[in-house]
């Protein structure tokens, strides 16, 4: 039952679920099967043929999804960067990508040792600030691909003025929103063609599955061109993860809005510290990114989970910091109930813009006042 009058956190629930019609059950069923059956004349009167061109969980996946970003096509991939992979396929070799400055690190390496030998040309721009992306445009332009807030420095980048200039240029927007999650921000009503989320963060939620998610806004002949890749090419996300992560996506309001709220607090305490230089996080009055996300995120649920600080000294002082972290664990990723720190630098590679002194924290389900208390106790030891 999906109603769109129903609240999102309603849909959250409901949005794809259905009782089993064989058992009743009512958490349901993981469907593994690879192949499904034909009616006696060969043909299949029933959806689904073989798993690789759809699946019933992945599909409730799909739709769980697009309920939730008000998109009009979901396709569930095999990871996030599965899902990126394939909107750069649907692209032609000689067409022109615009891609933010500060963008999760793997995805720059997907553009620039996949895509770029495969023909795409792309320009990096500082999508956040203004103009930035009218001036890269050119006359080969089909994608301008944006991450707000950004993985690692959390910069927010103005996802309706991009769209303005973008569709007037004959190109797609495509946003990753990963960080913010569809709790926190809903690109397609702010204008953006396309939405991409690494599953494997807040979605999945509980760091136990790998997988990614593309929703289309409109079910129109370019979501068509996403759907053949995706059971071409084959990358599609296994039942069992798309079951984990559509069973994410119930408790994904409660769970965004405790991390968002309890990062709110640490941010506030790291900005106080004198062992820490700067704190990145849309949510300080201080940032500069807080008006626009004000404006562009649903900032009454929070403003994400994921709070980024520089502290006072170089990168030995900064894995010290982490590795006397008790509560925190030191480990890459996000989004998961368990908070992680690290040390971003030393996984981004050599084109890594990112200060050597920072470090990235997921905010999990733990209590803001142990968290704080870690911190506290890291930093002046
Ligand atoms: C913003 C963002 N997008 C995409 C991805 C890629 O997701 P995955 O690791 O599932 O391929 C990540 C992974 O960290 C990410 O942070």
């Amino acid at each position: 039952m999906d109603d769109p009058q129903h609240t999102p956190e309603t849909r959250a629930v409901h949005g794809a679920r259905s009782i089993d019609p064989s058992t009743g059950a009512v958490a349901p069923p993981i469907h593994l099967s690879t192949t499904f059956e034909r009616d006696a004349d060969g043909g299949y009167s029933r959806p689904f043929s073989y798993s690789r061109s759809a699946n019933p969980t992945r599909e409730m996946l799909e739709r769980q999804i697009a309920s939730l970003e008000q998109g009009a096509a979901g396709l569930a991939f095999a990871s996030g960067l599965g899902a990126c992979s394939a909107v750069f396929q649907s692209l032609k070799p000689g067409d022109h990508v615009i891609a933010p400055t500060e963008i999760y690190h793997g995805v720059r390496t997907l553009l620039d040792e996949v895509f770029v030998p495969w023909g795409l040309q792309r320009t990096y721009v500082p999508t956040h600030e203004p103009g930035a992306v009218e001036n890269a445009l050119t006359e080969r332009t089909r994608l301008v691909w944006l991450e707000t807030p950004a993985n690692p420095m959390l910069q927010v980048t103005d996802i309706s003025a991009c769209a303005g200039v973008a569709s007037n240029a004959g190109a797609l927007v495509c946003v990753d929103n990963t960080f913010a999650t569809p709790v926190l921000q809903n690109p397609l009503t702010l204008g953006a063609d396309l939405v991409v989320h690494a599953t494997t963060k807040w979605i999945g939620g509980h760091s136990d599955t790998v997988g990614g998610v593309i929703v289309s806004a409109n079910d129109d002949d370019h979501a068509k061109r996403l759907r053949t890749i995706q059971q071409l090419t084959g990358g599609v996300c296994p039942p069992f993860d798309a079951w984990l992560a559509w069973r994410g996506c119930a408790t994904l309001h409660q769970r965004v809005r405790h991390s968002s709220q309890s990062a709110l607090e640490i941010a506030r305490f790291l900005e106080g510290h004198p062992q820490v230089a700067r704190v990145h996080y849309p949510g300080l009055e201080s940032s500069p990114f807080h008006d626009l996300a004000k404006r562009q995120m649903h900032t009454e649920a929070g403003f994400g989970g994921v709070v980024s600080f520089e502290i006072t000294g170089d990168a030995a002082r900064a894995l010290q910091i982490a590795a006397a972290l008790e509560v925190f664990t030191r480990a890459t990723s996000l989004g998961g109930v368990e908070s992680l720190v690290e040390h971003r630098q030393s996984i981004e590679g050599p084109h890594t813009t990112t200060p050597d002194s920072l470090l990235r924290l997921s905010i999990g389900a733990e209590s803001a006042e142990d968290l704080i208390r870690d911190l506290e106790w890291a930093l002046s030891n």
